[in-house]
């Protein structure tokens, strides 16, 4: 697996959680664009929305994402990119320009989940996820309804993991495999 992997997928997919395994079972770096988006602006993802509101988050989080394509780490000796697990906010992808700059990085794999098991899973931290609770609708209806506005964004993914009735180890695994299987001749003799 000679590029990066790219998580992306509706909120309470697994992305971040399932990134720090993956990244640990290929002994790859991990980024998440969320972690850097906060600690770029001091702030949570969050206050961002309530002190600034989604466009400026909007913008931090292109900013961010151009730089983690564009400045990869690359190894000391050979001088090659090392390749890496990077997890992106639910909305990343819906901006053409942050789906093309990661779509150079590497493969971009979607988690899913069924509605309902979103809902369960945000459960009581629902008040974290400004999306969620945009325009005071019930949970389920937004979720539905942000679900709908995104799917031809996440149907663009290379491949996608319905994690509702896994694990995370399970995830990783699936994510191992697949891609393992759709690699050419050639990048599976130089693996
Ligand atoms: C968002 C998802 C969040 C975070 C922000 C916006 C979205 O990340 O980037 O609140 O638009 O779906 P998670 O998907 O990791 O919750």
């Amino acid at each position: 697996m000679a590029s990066s992997v790219i998580l992306t997928g509706f909120m309470a997919t697994g992305k971040s959680a399932v990134a720090r395994a993956l990244a640990r079972r290929l002994g790859w770096r991990q980024i998440d664009c969320d972690a850097e988006i906060a600690a770029r602006a001091g702030k949570s993802i969050p206050e961002i929305f309530r002190t600034a509101g989604e466009a400026h988050f909007r913008a931090l989080e292109r900013e961010v994402i151009d730089a983690i394509a564009n400045n990869p780490e690359r190894c000391a000796q050979c001088g090659q990119r090392r390749p890496a697990v990077i997890a992106t906010g639910g909305g990343a992808l819906v901006d053409p320009r942050n789906h093309a700059q990661l779509s150079r990085a590497g493969v971009i794999v979607c988690l899913t989940a069924r509605p309902e098991v979103i809902a369960r899973r945000v459960g009581a931290s629902v008040k974290s996820r400004p999306m969620l609770t945009w325009g005071g609708k019930p949970l389920n209806e937004r979720i539905a309804e942000l679900m709908e506005a995104r799917r031809e964004v996440y149907a663009r993914a290379a491949l996608t993991i319905d994690t509702s009735d896994l694990n995370i180890d399970q995830v990783v695994e699936a994510i191992v495999a697949t891609l393992a299987r759709n690699r050419c001749e050639g990048c599976r003799r130089s693996a």
